[in-house]
């Protein structure tokens, strides 16, 4: 089987370099950035990703794995070329292609042979038209020099590597079956539904399935909503709709909303993709709608417990991830909601189990506390943004001494079913408890 090189070395190229090496194939992972390359030579990880880092050591001790900055040693004898690159949300709120063109640019300069290259960035339609275009003007032959195709990532951060060797689905979409099929090849050894489509369907496969997740999420958070307005609690009614077969358990967990580095921009490059393409995506939009209202739901609350004026009080911010079991604040809900809280004079403290380094790169005038005791020191009301279950083995009972005002606003439900006395504690989609 021919060497496999991967373009981007982030959350989703590592993981498929480290995958296809410790499926047996031979892997050079590429990164333009060469403090990334140094840390991943030694076997050092740049992030947190659970069992990774095993993966990746024994993948480098069994010499399948290797890496490098160099994108023509990359290229070079690679039969197959992952791009896996970021895709970030264009200021219209559209898919930014930059650095995928940008490595597809580097590419084709740098192809001596042929080679397929697979886009498994979350890239919309038009994207993979615009690379062959990129090709073209570097004097490079589509079915002659190389070969496009697109093969989505689905795995979710935190079991990243499991994701892989254990996928939902695999989907190839390519304008030639037997390549597709030879892609499908690479994953020989993994038993998972496997479907061959067009390019196309693979690119809306990856969207719409984004899309879905949100929609779940923001439909929680609709009934959480109408449970808080009622006086029912959203926890066992999505315990109720979950159980049927049909409906299905996950992303059923109300929260502050849906963010991070995938749904909110999915959702938007879907919506734009639409509307480029003269559909108006109304139901779409709503969603978004609907995951902005939750935010501002979230601050209210806040700020009725300060009694309206947020200036010269302290909010004690838990959780800065955008999820648990994750250093990755990319896009997180806590930075749109911290924002507003300072910009209407409050002092944050904060702290985050595993987020507080990269938190730090991000937000200048919040103290980040290495423990949660002394972000809580002092407050006048508790924020927690993220369902890290450390939040539930805090002294409860010590911190209410050290607190202005014992009132927790729990957006993610994370102290359900604590003994809280002394404490007022709102949570969403039940209320004050
Ligand atoms: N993070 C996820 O959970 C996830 C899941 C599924 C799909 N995706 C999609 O996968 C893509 C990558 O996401 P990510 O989270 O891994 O991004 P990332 O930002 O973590 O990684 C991108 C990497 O590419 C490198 N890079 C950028 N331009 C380059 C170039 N020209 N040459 C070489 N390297 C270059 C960057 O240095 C970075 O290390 C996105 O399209 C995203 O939507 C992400």
């Amino acid at each position: 089987m021919g060497k496999i090189a991967v373009i981007g070395t982030g959350y989703v190229g590592l993981v498929s370099a480290v995958g296809f090496a410790s499926l047996g194939h031979r892997v050079v992972g590429m990164d333009k950035d060469r403090e990334k390359v140094e840390k991943l030579k030694r076997g050092e990880l740049p992030f947190f990703e659970e069992g990774l880092e095993d993966y990746l050591r024994s993948a480098l001790e069994s010499g399948k794995l290797e890496f490098t900055d160099d994108v023509s040693y990359a290229v070079e004898g690679s039969r197959y070329i992952f791009v896996a690159v970021n895709t970030p949300m264009d200021e219209d709120g559209s898919a930014d292609l930059t650095q995928l063109l940008e490595a597809g640019r580097n590419i084709a300069r740098n192809l001596k042979n042929f080679s397929i290259i697979i886009i498994r960035s979350t890239a919309p339609i038009g994207s993979l038209e615009a690379l062959e275009r990129v090709f073209e003007v570097e004097g490079r032959r589509k079915g002659i020099d190389y070969e496009l195709a697109y093969n989505p990532e689905f795995l979710r951060e935190g079991t990243g590597i499991y994701d892989f060797l254990n996928p939902s689905r695999i989907v190839v979409g390519a304008d030639r079956k037997e390549i597709a099929e030879e892609i499908m090849s690479l994953y020989e050894k993994i038993n998972a539904p496997k479907i061959i489509t067009s390019i196309k369907d693979a690119q809306l496969i990856k969207y719409a399935s984004n899309a879905f997740l949100a929609m779940r999420v923001s439909f929680i958070n609709e009934i959480a909503g109408i449970c808080e307005a009622m006086g029912a609690d959203v926890f066992t009614v999505a315990e109720g709709i979950g159980l049927d077969p049909r409906i299905g358990r996950t992303y059923l967990q109300p929260g502050p909303g849906y963010s991070g580095p995938c749904l909110p921009k999915d959702l938007m490059a879907l919506i734009r993709m639409a509307e480029e393409n003269h559909y108006s995506a109304e139901f779409l939009e709503a969603i978004h709608k609907r995951n902005e209202l939750q935010k501002r739901r979230i601050l209210w609350r806040v700020k009725e417990v300060l009694g309206g004026v947020l200036i010269g009080k302290t909010v004690s911010v838990l959780g800065l991830t955008f999820k648990p079991n994750t250093d990755d604040v990319r896009n997180s809900i806590s930075i749109p909601i911290i924002t507003r809280l300072l910009k209407l004079g409050a002092r944050v403290k904060a702290y985050d189990p595993m987020g507080g380094d990269n938190a730090r790169k991000i937000f200048e005038n919040v103290e980040i506390f290495q423990d949660p005791y002394s972000a809580l020191d002092g407050s006048d009301v508790v924020l927690i943004l993220t369902a890290w279950k450390d939040f539930r083995d805090i002294d409860w009972k010590k911190v209410k001494d050290s607190v202005k005002n014992p009132v927790i606003i729990d957006s993610v439900g994370v102290l359900r079913g604590l003994n809280m006395e002394g404490w007022k504690v709102w949570m969403v989609g039940r209320g004050y408890l």
